[in-house]
């Protein structure tokens, strides 16, 4: 991963500093030193509806970004990340030393929405390129100085979020030959070491003496063994008693197993763990965050593959919590990794179970790549929570119904449950598989849309833009000043 920008916060512009300056209106504050002429050309361009102006004058170069007037409120924050990938290339290109971003103090936010957007456009994926004038085609390390942005903890926060989006999007872009079930593992462990979270991790012996026959079948078409890793984040001062446990599908690669993913199918699918880098980026964030809230973190993880012994249809397999699986197709892999999670979840009394998994092809055939499909049966405040943190970070969330009937079309006539339904509702039959596993509140996530892109949509960058941890961490953060009010 390349080097994350600095950024601090100043409380002077000195004149001969490069700036980007966001501002609200068809106007340019005081502080701006141009010449009247440099000004009269800004205004003039705004005012034509430039999301953008560039002044190059002849030791720096102003941006000047305008905030458009969108509705509702948070959609102003998507449009300012949206104008700081489309500025990325051109502020490259002034390879400035370092850099002001300026804010509008009638819009706090400006600063950090603007700053998120161009910090997340700045990744690169290039540690596989030889030639050094292919490498760092993005990344690029200017200091950035805020003025009139946010404080210190949102600063904070700001930086310890995208550097979690950073590091999640090398693992999904990580494919296989170098990324299997272990290293993924060993790479959480070093996360958790480095951000204050504990890490566990239970081997094959362990998972076999656990039993757990989901987690077990899927690997058994695999040489490399499964892990089961276990992510704590229990500070002392916790408000709550009862942890949120947050799943997360780890298919280090999905071939389909025996039912063999055909054609094109099994392209991309090395982000087929990209729910566990979700979750692995949202306990970075709080640890480093220092959140008072105790979190759990589940990562069943193991490739999906067609070899050795491998686990066929029509097999019976006994989970975890000791329920019986007739397996429909192989394909349907995620579900059974994540029910031996769900049912182990119960360890800790949670209030709360979320899993993220790119586990359906329906989800990403409804909703494309612009919403994550939640549902569940957990209380609505926290669906209404969840959906309020992703407007937010735009991350938004799209609630599938979660009906009893749903659930029918999962029934076997030799076993307890079938891990497929039939053609239709596929994103919600998988839904209500893993609810026949949850003995605690419920919210499920399927991130198979957005979870992993063939082109960059804008500062969700492909091929894995790292999607569900920054609405995990929103949602976390919200979680916590929630109880810090009541307490
Ligand atoms: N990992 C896939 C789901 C997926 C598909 C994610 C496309 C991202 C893009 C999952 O394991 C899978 O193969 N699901 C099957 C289930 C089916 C066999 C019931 C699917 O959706 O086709
Ligand atoms: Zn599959
Ligand atoms: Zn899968």
């Amino acid at each position: 991963m390349p080097n994350l920008p600095r950024l601090h916060r100043i409380s002077q512009i000195t004149p001969d500093q490069s700036v980007i300056c966001i501002t609200g209106e068809n106007s340019l504050p005081g502080w701006l030193n141009l010449s009247e002429s440099e000004k009269e050309y800004a205004i003039k361009q705004l005012q034509s509806d430039e999301e953008y102006v560039v002044i190059n004058s002849y030791f720096k170069v102003t941006y000047i970004v305008k905030i458009k007037d969108s509705h509702p409120e948070y959609r102003k924050k998507e449009e300012l990340r949206k104008t700081a990938f489309n500025l990325r290339k051109t502020i490259k290109s002034g390879n400035h030393g370092t850099l002001v971003i300026a804010g509008h103090k009638d819009f706090p936010g400006a600063v950090s929405a603007f700053t998120e957007g161009l910090l997340l456009s700045f990744y690169s994926f290039d540690k596989y390129k030889t030639e050094a004038g292919e490498k760092d085609k993005t990344a690029y390390p200017p200091e950035i100085l805020l003025y009139e942005g946010p404080g210190d903890e949102e600063l904070k926060w700001l930086l310890d979020l995208t550097g979690s989006v950073w590091f999640i999007r090398d693992l999904i872009n990580e494919p296989v030959n170098h990324l299997n079930a272990p290293s993924l593992a060993e790479e959480i462990r070093k996360t958790g070491e480095e951000s204050g979270f504990k890490v566990e991790i239970l081997n094959k012996g362990r998972i076999e003496a656990l039993k757990m026959g989901g987690l077990l079948a899927v690997n058994r078409g695999s040489v490399d063994p499964p892990v089961f890793c276990i992510l704590e984040w229990k500070p002392e001062k916790a408000l709550n008693r009862k942890p949120v446990v947050l799943v997360g599908k780890g298919i280090v690669y999905d071939t389909g197993g025996l039912n063999l993913k055909p054609g094109d199918y099994m392209e991309n699918m090395k982000g087929d763990m990209a729910g566990a880098a979700a979750v692995t980026g949202a306990m970075r964030t709080i640890a480093k965050a220092g959140l008072p809230v105790h979190v759990v973190g589940l990562v069943p993880a193991t490739d999906n593959r067609p070899g050795g012994n491998a686990y066929t249809q029509g097999e019976i397999i006994t989970m975890y919590n000791k329920m019986t699986v007739e397996v429909g197709n192989t394909d349907a892999e995620g579900r059974l990794i994540l029910a031996d999670a769900i049912s182990y979840a119960s360890k800790f009394k949670p209030e709360l179970i979320i899993d993220v998994a790119t586990l359906t092809g329906s989800a990403a055939m409804t909703f494309g790549i612009q919403a994550l499909a939640v549902m569940g049966n957990a209380d609505r405040k926290y669906f209404r929570m969840l959906e309020e943190c992703g407007n937010e970070v735009y991350e938004r969330t799209a609630e599938l119904p979660f009906w009893d009937e749903y659930g029918e079309l999962i029934k076997s006539d030799i076993a307890d449950v079938r891990n497929i339904g039939g053609r239709e509702a596929g994103a919600i039959t998988a839904g209500k598989f893993l609810e026949r596993f949850a003995e605690y509140p419920l919210i499920h996530i399927d991130i198979a849309g957005p979870g992993m892109l063939k082109k960059d949509d804008y500062y969700r960058l492909k091929e894995g833009p790292g999607t569900g941890a920054r609405l995990l961490s929103e949602f976390l953060r919200k979680y916590a000043a929630g109880l810090t009010k009541k307490n």
